[in-house]
């Protein structure tokens, strides 16, 4: 029998405090985790490794946003009548399934994107049984994932938890643009929690009801095929698994460089820099390159939004290929929705090399007004919106969209103007790399994971605990030296875990398991000569070091500045 590693380390994880089941005491609920203290810190870690990333390198803006938006927002985006899956449950036992997921664990066929209708047939056909009971399954039904609430003590504002945290990026296009300079490409990200209500998560803390989601929105003119600053990741070697070879039915990944998967059309600039950031971002969390690669989205699995989306998979031992991180073409439909429902101007301006002459239909109110009512002012700004290159374009009469509705606008409600202009308004497509964090940090445990001695080899500045302090034996001058070195390195900025309880192999031990990387040992010497021992976590040698050089040997360690046996005497 195959050793299961994701048991092995969510028994690490619960009793040491990374990860544990969320209420537990009352039993517990599918798709909620909580981090205990280790695993708060490791996911500080990986956001700000996101961080270090996004907003300090590549200069995107981060904003914060509620969590509960109002539901004009996710009308607008399409989440209300798009963001839902196929499910069936068991007139017997009253189980709940996804039924794709059903039909493809039940027939091994790819149930991705097929209707409720043909899911059903599939069902009927095969006369398929609740996997629990055996019992009969009950219709296939669509169901929408968003959690919703009221807004206020009275009823009637609807509220949704935000199912990704793009959507408030979109609707505040208008004071980022401002703030960018009105100058693109420009990013804005935001890392937060996001909330989908799961009909049926049995992947563990792989497919959660509230995760942590990092997202990037990257705002591009459409006709700059260019993205800045390419380079830095052209020469990354990623796998990729575009459509064409997951169609093939002896299809395989195609090992290339970003440069060479843009030069063959198979991926745009941006998101082929995008997916080899992310590569080497991964990398830096210890998941080495064979267990990543990049697998195009099939149509039919693209959200609505998408017209191309990459996902960056990880290789798991129970869960196989998993996707961590999406990076998708949402083109222009954000933007465009937002603007068509609120009837503000979310599109950016572009200088022209030579001025041109356009028309443009002006509203006329007098007439829009009595023929439209409420309805006026949105109508109005979405024929300002339209511009032609030809009179005759804007003639005898124009359709409009508004709130998703499509508006026949007679002619006698606009007059059309001949203008010269040296610019024009447009809509940025948006390129969006999404992350989630939780499926991260799961990869990171697994791929840091030694199966052989069951300890964490994190590399050292991701471990939750930088340094681990010891007294080598419980005697007070020992104990009182060492808890001033464990607060010293404290004040200095390392994670620190002080530790006098057992023996000091017991401690090493303790310590290796939750992958600490260096151990600092005060000892007989250390209340002779202020020297202490380092022990390296993964060769066990140890060096010894002056005290008042002991923060800036340990951050030359963490850092990756200073090697090993570089660092002191040895011992
Ligand atoms: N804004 C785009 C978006 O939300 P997504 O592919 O649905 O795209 C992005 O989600 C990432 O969020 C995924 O790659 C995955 O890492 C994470 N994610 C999505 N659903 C999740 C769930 N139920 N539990 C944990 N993580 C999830």
């Amino acid at each position: 029998m195959t050793e299961d590693i994701y048991e092995r380390i969510m028994e690490i994880a619960r009793r040491r405090g990374f990860i544990l089941p969320a209420f537990r005491i009352y039993g517990g609920a599918r798709g909620f985790y909580d981090y205990g203290p280790l695993g708060a810190l490791l996911k500080r870690k990986i956001e700000e490794k996101w961080r270090e990333y996004y907003v300090h390198k590549e200069g995107f803006m981060e904003i914060e946003a509620p969590n509960l938006l109002i539901s004009e927002v996710f009308e607008a985006s399409g989440h209300v009548e798009h963001f839902i899956d196929p499910m069936t449950h068991c007139s017997e036992c009253g189980e709940f399934f996804r039924a794709d997921h059903l039909v493809e664990e039940e027939l091994g066929v790819d149930a991705e994107g097929m209707s409720p209708e043909e899911l059903e047939d599939l069902i009927r056909e095969h006369d398929l049984r609740c996997p629990e009971c055996g019992g009969k399954l009950a219709e296939v039904t669509e169901f929408n994932l968003m959690f919703d609430t009221n807004i206020g003590p009275k009823e009637g504002r609807t509220g949704y938890l935000r199912p990704e945290t793009a959507q408030a990026i979109f609707i505040q296009f208008k004071d980022l643009y401002r703030w960018a300079r009105q100058k693109l490409p420009f990013g804005v990200v935001q890392i937060g929690r996001a909330y989908r209500n799961e009909i049926s998560p049995r992947q563990g803390v792989i497919r959660l009801r509230e995760f942590t989601q990092a997202e990037a929105e990257v705002f591009l003119d459409p006709e700059e095929k260019e993205y800045p600053g390419f380079e830095r990741y052209a020469d990354e070697v990623l796998k990729f698994y575009p459509i064409e070879e997951q169609r093939k039915e002896d299809g395989e990944m195609l090992e290339m460089s970003v440069r060479e998967a843009v030069e063959e059309g198979m991926v745009s600039q941006p998101i082929g820099y995008f997916l080899g950031l992310t590569k080497r971002m991964l990398n830096e969390m210890g998941i080495p390159d064979e267990a990543i690669r990049s697998r195009q989205h099939l149509p039919e699995e693209r959200a609505h939004y998408a017209s191309d989306c990459w996902d960056v998979e990880v290789k798991l031992e129970r869960f196989g290929w998993v996707e961590v991180v999406g990076i998708a073409d949402r083109t222009d439909y954000d933007l465009k929705k937002h603007s068509e429902h609120s009837g503000e101007n979310l599109r950016a301006f572009r200088e022209l090399e030579e001025p041109k002459v356009i028309y443009r239909p002006e509203p006329v109110m007098e007439e829009l007004g009595p023929k439209f009512m409420s309805d006026a002012p949105k109508i109005a700004e979405a024929l300002r919106r339209i511009t032609a290159e030809s009179e005759d374009e804007l003639k005898g009469g124009l359709t409009v969209e508004v709130d998703g509705e499509e508006v026949e606008v007679p002619q006698e409600c606009y007059e059309i103007i001949k203008e010269r202009v040296t610019g024009e308004w447009f809509y940025p497509h948006v390129i969006e790399p999404s992350y989630g964090i939780d499926r991260i940090l799961y990869c990171v445990l697994e791929h840091n994971f030694d199966p052989e001695e069951g300890v964490f080899r994190f590399p050292a500045w991701l471990a939750p605990i930088e340094v681990g302090v010891f007294p080598l034996l419980k005697r007070s001058d020992m104990v009182e030296y060492a808890r001033r070195v464990a607060r010293m390195l404290r004040e200095e900025g390392f994670t620190v875990e002080y530790d006098d309880s057992g023996s000091i192999g017991r401690r090493y031990a303790r310590a290796d398991e939750i992958g600490v990387p260096y151990c600092v040992t005060v000892d007989h010497e250390t209340l002779e000569d202020d020297t202490v021992t380092i022990r390296d976590r993964d060769t066990t040698e140890q060096v010894r070091v002056e005290v008042g050089k002991l923060a800036d040997v340990l951050r030359g360690l963490i850092d990756g500045n200073l090697e090993f046996e570089e660092a002191g005497d040895p011992v």
